[in-house]
């Protein structure tokens, strides 16, 4: 599908750098099958300041080397931990390029947001590497005026963590195949816009209630679907409230909207609940928010609504123009479940930048 480009220009040094977001979904990818295909579509808002920011640098070997070259930067310090996650995704794409064992590679890399905070940042880091690689590979192939070939970045991105694939683009992105959605493949993420004005400032909240590690790697939660009793339930779930969502984006639905987002939320904890070996991956004080946060909704009326990753913490939801009576809540009723008090406040976003 993405042949490796020829390479035509052996430049002895090669430098690109780019930032990438993180992404939230709407509905959930939960269940994977070989290699890094989803078992349900999924949607997702691409955030704004959740960024990975990473610089390539390639340096020409003097021959082709049996290995990969790698050396990792993280915040300004050399970091050997995430090196073998790296090589075994180079060993992944290796078949999709034609340089990875004739160039050494240096990846410096940080996240606006920090380390310690509970947020994923597979889907961040992956983007913003495979966008380097592919502005790398466009470089060698002589192919540098045309622009970064989207397709391809969430191609490569996939193949790193299946979410990465996804934060490539804004406001929203759709990945997986779904009959509603003309172009939609489970190979790569493509944008989706078809969106009412009431989604275009939203915003995302994200309220730190473990900043802990997460409890089961994705891999093995994706993995507790194979056998699970109501896979195939949940994977025809996803594929209604995506047909369902679609429509509430295109009409501003906020009702529908934040029905459905909510019982995806609930739906994938479930899911966790429910399979062998079982999962709580929410923690009390995230139940103490989501019942707040129905309190507020149905008192003041304002659609304000949550969603949740494979995690403690809660992405809380609205428009901008709700903006100063949901922070007054988060600050005087929700800040006190919060691990530290740390929130972080985010917005949809545009997905990948070139940085200079
Ligand atoms: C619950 O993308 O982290 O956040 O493909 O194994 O890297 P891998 O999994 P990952 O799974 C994300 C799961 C989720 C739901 C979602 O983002 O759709």
């Amino acid at each position: 599908m993405f042949e490796p480009l020829e390479i035509i220009n052996s430049l002895s040094s090669c430098n690109t750098a780019y930032s990438s977001p993180s992404n939230i979904a709407l509905i959930k990818y939960w269940g994977k099958h070989p290699v890094q295909l989803p078992a349900n579509p999924s949607v997702s808002f691409t955030l704004d300041k959740c960024k990975t920011e990473t610089r390539l640098k390639a340096e020409k070997t003097s021959g082709t080397l049996d290995y990969f070259d790698i050396e990792v930067v993280v915040d300004g310090k050399a970091n050997e931990d995430f090196k073998p996650k790296i090589i075994h995704f180079f060993k992944r794409i290796e078949p999709y390029f034609n340089f990875l064992k004739d160039y050494r590679f240096k990846i410096e890399t940080s996240n606006t947001f920090p380390h310690s905070s509970g947020i994923a940042s597979s889907a961040s880091g992956f983007s913003a590497l495979a966008a380097c690689l592919i502005k790398t590979e466009q470089k060698l192939a002589g192919d540098e005026s045309h622009k970064l070939n989207l397709n391809k970045v969430s191609f490569i991105s996939r193949l790193g963590s299946g979410s990465a694939a996804r934060s490539v683009q804004g406001p929203l992105m759709v990945w997986g195949k779904h009959n509603d959605i003309c172009g939609s493949q489970d190979e790569i993420a493509i944008k989706y816009d078809h969106i009412h004005p009431v989604f275009h400032d939203y915003q995302d909240v994200i309220l730190l209630v473990d900043k802990g590690q997460k409890k089961v790697s994705s891999t093995v939660g994706h993995g507790l679907m194979n056998n699970h009793p109501f896979a195939n339930a949940r994977f025809k779930q996803a594929h209604d409230n995506m047909s369902a969502l679609l429509i509430a984006l295109s009409e501003g639905n906020l009702d529908d909207f934040i029905k459905i987002t909510e019982n995806e939320a609930l739906s994938l904890h479930a899911m966790m609940m429910s399979s062998n070996p079982y999962f709580i991956l929410m923690k009390p004080n995230t139940l103490h928010i989501i019942e707040h946060l129905w309190d507020f909704r149905e008192k003041t009326g304002i659609p304000v609504s949550f969603t949740l990753d494979a995690g403690a913490n809660v992405h809380v939801l609205f428009p901008n123009v709700h903006v100063t009576k949901v922070l007054e809540l988060i600050n005087t009723k929700l800040i006190r479940f919060c691990q530290n008090e740390h929130y972080i406040c985010d917005n949809i976003g545009d997905g990948l930048k070139a940085l200079s």
